[in-house]
């Protein structure tokens, strides 16, 4: 938080303090002026200064320019498009996609550590030996297993290849944002598997070594091959359609159904007593999940809006078949992750549930739902989603940290 002392108010009216124009014109040139002087070499410069003042001396200011993505005029919010646009991409405002901006600002309010959970009762559960049932272990180690390398999978796919191609400032901040909360959820399930004394490259391996972990691994990678290759461009229909099925596949299917299993496992295990500390981690990531799965389809929506002529009769049957192939992923998982009914619930009923989640994520891009008449067994899923910081953060947070920090002014 920021003390500005009330006797310096007034000196922050702005509008009062604008000067005429004339005067600011003398300013600017008194500006560049001084601002050229500076460079001069003077007596008590090291070669190493002198050296670095020439090396500006020879700075073409044009040249800078016309590496920056985009032209180098103000912008005017009609130019700005999800992909392919021609304006300036470092202006973030004016916002065109308020929605977008929306999102960063709520995911900045809903910000929070994995050091700040406790885990002490889980870590006595965990070591004790009548603690748990072998089915509940099993469900919590694939659990960690396949989350903790799928998160960085979701990062990476973010960083290395969407962020460049996606062609808005207001989105691209959300990308941010969201990349650093997939950096937290990473964060969160190394500090549970370090808490509970787990051995952590066979977690960490899971992704390789276990069939039902590495085939949806191994399906999400498949999407992300030829739009992360450097050389990769928007532009053409062919590749237009390459990032919107990337697109699909991460936040549609990665984030948006094969989170779903794991997510009502763990949190089934948090609603009966057990394993406390790492449902509540569990909670959060879904909470974070289920805004970064919102404006997943918020893009794909608009990039579709914009560009009609992407949204052909063959595109939506490759998106329709690939959110029907990871929920088939999703139902082997939940087979694999279940061979037996364990918490009150069995791979019958999270079939039922990954196709009602399915017919979402298919209406909400616009398709038809393919399992018409399905209803949710767990309702309770939808309300932990659309739980608040402030319901029960506080009582369990284990350690102060500053989200602003308190700068004095001398
Ligand atoms: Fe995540
Ligand atoms: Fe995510």
């Amino acid at each position: 938080m920021l003390n500005w002392d009330s006797s310096d108010n007034e000196d922050l009216d702005l509008r009062a303090a604008q000067p005429a124009p004339a005067a600011l014109d003398a300013l600017n040139n008194a500006g560049d002026q001084e601002a050229a002087k500076a460079r001069q070499v003077t007596a008590g410069d090291t070669p190493a200064i002198i050296r670095a003042k020439a090396a500006l001396n020879s700075l073409d200011i044009a040249e800078g320019m016309a590496e920056l993505e985009g032209a180098s005029a103000r912008v005017a919010v009609d130019e700005k498009r999800m992909i392919n646009c021609r304006a300036d991409l470092n202006q973030l405002v004016p916002f065109k996609y308020d929605w977008a901006w929306q999102k960063y600002l709520d995911g900045c309010a809903n910000h929070w550590m994995p050091q700040e959970i406790n885990m002490t009762a889980d870590i006595s559960l965990w070591k004790n030996p009548e603690g748990l049932t072998d089915d509940e272990r099993r469900i919590v180690m694939r659990n960690l297993g396949f989350f903790s390398t799928a998160d960085s999978l979701v990062a990476n796919n973010l960083v290395l290849a969407v962020y460049r191609l996606i062609t808005n400032p207001e989105c691209r901040q959300y990308i941010l944002r969201q990349a650093f909360e997939e950096a937290i959820h990473t964060h969160a399930y190394q500090y549970c598997i370090e808490s509970l004394g787990m051995d952590e490259g066979e977690i960490f391996n899971m992704y390789h070594e276990i069939p039902s972990v590495a085939k949806k691994a191994a399906w999400g990678l498949k999407y992300t091959r030829s739009i992360s290759d450097p050389t990769f461009e928007t532009g053409t229909v062919e590749n237009d359609k390459e990032l919107l099925k990337n697109l699909i596949a991460y936040y549609c299917v990665l984030e948006g159904i094969f989170f779903y299993c794991g997510f009502t496992q763990i949190l089934s295990m948090g609603r009966r007593n057990k394993m406390n500390g790492v449902a509540e981690q569990f909670q959060y990531i879904l909470r974070d999940e289920s805004m970064h799965l919102n404006f997943g389809i918020d893009v794909i929506n608009q990039i579709k809006l914009e560009n009609p002529h992407l949204w052909d009769a063959d595109l939506k049957d490759e998106a329709a078949q690939m959110i029907l192939q990871g929920t088939q992923l999703e139902i082997e998982y939940a087979r694999d992750t279940m061979p037996r009914g364990v918490l009150g619930m069995n791979a019958a009923m999270m079939e039922d549930y990954l196709k009602f989640i399915a017919n979402r994520r298919l209406s909400q891009i616009g398709l038809k739902e393919e399992f018409p008449g399905t209803t949710n067994p767990f309702p309770w899923m939808s309300e932990i989603m659309d739980l608040k910081k402030e319901k029960n953060f506080f009582e369990t947070r284990v350690i102060e940290y500053q989200t602003g920090g308190a700068l004095s002014w001398d």
